[in-house]
């Protein structure tokens, strides 16, 4: 006999499991994971999918040692997770009903080719890929794929932006937008297995690697069909790495910068970026001008969203909230445990909008432009770098 125990009320544990199955209805199979990258995203994926409970781990694929020593703790009974010595060995397994992949940036097409082989649903962690041509390759195998492939862009699917995007989108709360406004300070880049995102050929660089999250969020914010037409980004590395060497590398990476993308509506987006500024708490805000209000979001420190509206309408200020199952689950706020359950509705061919290959090869472009305007200090075209990437006259729509 199991039960239901709603918290603070009643614990109802008197019913038998033929009761129990009548609500429960035709209980979905669960999802036979092969997890690709076991480091500090794999591990969130895999403590994720256990508690969403519509998955199980079905094995790991990693060289590093260390790194599935560490995945162990996430497991009851680690023994019985499959560790395959290669990726082809994983997608092949005819128990892996889909494939995750984590690992370093610079390996993504590469590793998407094998695990394409497959034709298993994909997700795929966000940056797609490193520079904008890969993308582009990326995205035609995606777009010819039998099967779900979704790019990690799970900043969409924080709590706080969720909201914000309905309600300028769908609910056009604030008119049209004209300007967005984005402000990260946080903390340094953490260490990395062979400290890949200490060196731009590896992640592409500060503004593709963390910025592609944001770069997302101004596409979406911008219309489903607006273009970023031009790049113009100030930057630079002040504080962090300035010192830092591996294996006989300098890093060469960015710390802050400034980035100003105009798009082919009008919308203006604006980027504030800089990692060396935490100690209090990390913060991350958004703010959409409209020509009828404006949307504010604090997604850090405190989860806030302010809607206020032109004229004498009402306007709206408050907390922005997942269920703690949700809320407490991953690293993100949240926003992994979503990214899961669209993974999980897309494969069962639910009607879910979820980041696609196309998306996430805009938020690269966006990046690489930016990167590409600091080294040369001059305006970047977006239609020169898709030329570049054999993209010309890409859209954001297929
Ligand atoms: N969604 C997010 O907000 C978010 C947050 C953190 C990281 N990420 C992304 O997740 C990916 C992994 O980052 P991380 O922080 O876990 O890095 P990490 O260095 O902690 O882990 C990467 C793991 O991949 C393994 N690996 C390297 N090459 C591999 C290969 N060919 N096949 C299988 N495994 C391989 C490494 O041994 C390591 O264990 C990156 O693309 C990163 O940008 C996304």
């Amino acid at each position: 006999m199991s039960g239901h125990h709603i918290p603070g009320s009643l614990k109802l544990d008197f019913f038998t499991e033929e009761d129990l199955q009548a609500t429960k209805g035709a209980e979905e199979k669960k999802i036979r994971l092969a997890v690709i990258g076991a480091g500090a995203m794999g591990q969130e994926h895999i403590w994720t999918a256990l508690r969403t409970k519509r998955a199980v781990v079905r094995g790991l694929y990693d060289p590093n040692e260390l790194s599935l020593q560490s995945a162990a703790k996430w497991f009851a009974d680690y023994s019985s997770v499959i560790k395959y010595r290669s990726i082809a060995e994983a997608v092949a397994d005819p128990e892996v009903d889909a494939v995750i992949i984590a690992t370093p940036n610079y390996t993504h097409l590469e590793v998407v080719q094998e695990v394409a082989a497959s034709g298993k649903p994909i997700l795929l962690e966000k940056p797609m890929t490193t520079t904008s041509r890969e993308g582009w390759e990326v995205v035609k195998i995606a777009e010819a794929y039998p099967s779900v492939f979704q790019v990690g862009l799970e900043y969409r699917q924080k709590c706080t932006y969720m909201l914000a995007i309905d309600e300028l989108n769908n609910r056009g709360t604030i008119g049209k937008p004209c300007m967005i406004s984005m402000i990260e300070n946080r903390f340094p880049f953490l260490d990395k297995v062979g400290q890949w995102n200490k060196f731009s050929k590896y992640s592409g660089g500060t503004l593709v690697e963390k910025c592609c999250h944001y770069f997302d969020l101004f596409n979406v914010c911008a219309g489903p069909d607006a273009l970023p037409v031009s790049v113009y980004a100030s930057g630079g590395a002040a504080v962090n790495f300035l010192d830092f060497e591996f294996r006989g590398e300098k890093s060469d990476i960015l710390d802050h910068a400034f980035v100003l993308v105009e798009y082919d509506n009008g919308v203006r987006a604006c980027l504030n970026e800089c990692m060396f500024s935490y100690g209090v708490a990390d913060s991350e805000e958004l703010i959409i001008n409209g020509t009828a209000g404006r949307i504010r979001v604090v997604d850090k420190p405190d989860h806030k969203l302010e809607i206020w509206r032109r004229g004498n309408l009402p306007s709206f200020c408050g907390h922005v909230t997942f269920p703690p199952h949700v809320a407490e689950t991953g690293n993100h706020g949240g926003s992994t445990f979503l990214e899961h359950e669209t993974f999980y509705d897309a494969i069962a061919g639910k009607p879910v909008c979820y980041p696609t290959a196309r998306d996430g090869f805009w938020s690269v472009v966006v990046g690489e432009a930016a990167e590409r305007s600091i080294q040369s200090k001059a305006i970047v075209k977006i239609s020169d770098i898709l030329k570049e990437a054999g993209a010309a006259g890409a859209t954001r729509r297929v």
